[in-house]
């Protein structure tokens, strides 16, 4: 047996101690290494000791913790941490992105199927690299944000490790599980089938959807979409429910049209889909990239349009798009136009 196993052939922490205590002094050439017997009792409680548990704190503070771990950390029915101000780093994907009306900012990061961590900052400039869909590394504290327990962001620990990464299966529902979503807190899910209350977004950062049964659900949208048209027809909206002083509430970050599975039909008959994916570069942009591009832009259905009837290239990148004219019907075009400016709704709910 090796001379610090103990009898069960684990490692003895005094055994342990005793060969830390032999490798550094042989390695640091101490002027005069003292016997082994006095050694040991003499680092228990010294520097030496301290220096060692000081190293592991911080590799651990750079190791991500898993999420489900920092989630055990939390008390939901208080909404505060157990260990207030313990650092951590962690590593998922961002499911959704959200300003308050008073410029605090908060994110959900989650790892795909589990639930989400919820990460804070005081300005929403700090969370800005945390876009849905992005997968971070990011290191904060414990402490209680404006809507419950999370991570307070430490300012420049966001590392982007990749984006477009899924979030994982999303769990389709109907409006009513908002009334108590406590079994789906912080994990993605869709909301099927509702339509906007209103017909515009207002500066409460809040939206009202019903269900085709007439059940409300509230949606936090964030500020940037004030004044915005809301999205026409029936949505299914993809995001996190969040427990808020107002009560249960859905944190949108993506809208998507119903109709969308016809639309990609179409876009597959007209060969777009060769060149295009929703979601990723292909040869041609991501359709979601596209319609960030042209967010704000009054013109946009008709310059997308234009686009499909004369094709060309230089926007993107050196390489041509077809032209589409006399090819696609000019209905079918305005609709393929506003189902893939339906995805700006993807970065206005992120800023
Ligand atoms: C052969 C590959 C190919 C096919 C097929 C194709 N595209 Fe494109 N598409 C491209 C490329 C490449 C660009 C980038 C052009 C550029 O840089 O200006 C592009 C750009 C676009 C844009 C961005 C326009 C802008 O103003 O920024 C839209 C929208 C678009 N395509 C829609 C479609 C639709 C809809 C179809 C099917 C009817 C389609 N594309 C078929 C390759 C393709």
């Amino acid at each position: 047996m090796h001379p610090w196993a103990g009898n069960s052939g684990a490692v003895s922490r005094t055994a342990l101690a005793a060969a830390i205590c032999h490798i550094v002094g042989a390695s640091i050439r101490l002027p005069r290494l003292r016997p082994m017997k006095r050694c040991i009792p003499g680092m228990r409680g010294g520097p030496f000791w301290a220096a060692i548990l000081l190293a592991g704190h911080l590799l651990q503070a750079q190791t991500p913790t898993p999420i489900s771990e920092v989630l055990a950390l939390l008390d939901s029915e208080s909404g505060k941490p157990k260990e207030p101000g313990r650092e951590l780093t962690i590593r998922g994907v961002v499911g959704a992105r959200l300003v308050l009306p008073d410029s605090r900012a908060i994110a959900l990061v989650l790892q795909a199927g589990e639930p989400a961590v919820q990460v804070f900052a005081a300005s929403a400039a700090t969370l800005a690299d945390l876009m849905p869909r992005n997968e971070v590394t990011l290191s904060g504290k414990l402490a209680v944000g404006p809507l419950g327990a999370g991570l307070e962001l430490k300012p420049g620990s966001i590392s982007v490790n990749a984006t477009n990464k899924p979030f994982g299966a999303s769990e389709p529902r109907g409006a009513d599980f908002l009334k108590d979503a406590s079994s789906l807190a912080g994990r993605y899910v869709q909301l099927t089938n509702v339509t906007f209350v209103d017909a515009k977004l207002d500066a409460s950062g809040l939206a009202r959807v019903k269900s085709p049964e007439g059940v409300e659900a509230m949606l936090r949208v964030g500020k940037a979409s004030a004044g915005r048209e809301v999205p026409p027809g029936a949505q299914d909206v993809f995001g996190m429910p969040l427990k808020t002083p107002e009560g249960w509430q859905l944190v949108a970050a993506r809208f998507l049209t119903v109709e969308r599975k016809e639309l990609m039909a179409l876009a597959t008959k007209h060969t777009c889909i060769t060149c295009h994916n929703p979601d990723m570069k292909l040869i041609g942009p991501a359709y979601r990239d596209v319609a960030a591009k042209y967010r704000d832009d009054p013109e946009a259905t008709a310059k997308v349009v234009a686009q499909m009837r004369t094709g060309g290239s230089g926007k993107w990148g050196p390489i041509p798009m077809l032209a589409f004219e006399g090819k696609v019907p000019p209905n079918e075009m305005q609709r393929l136009a506003s189902w893939i400016l339906g995805y700006r709704w993807d970065s206005v709910l992120a800023d």
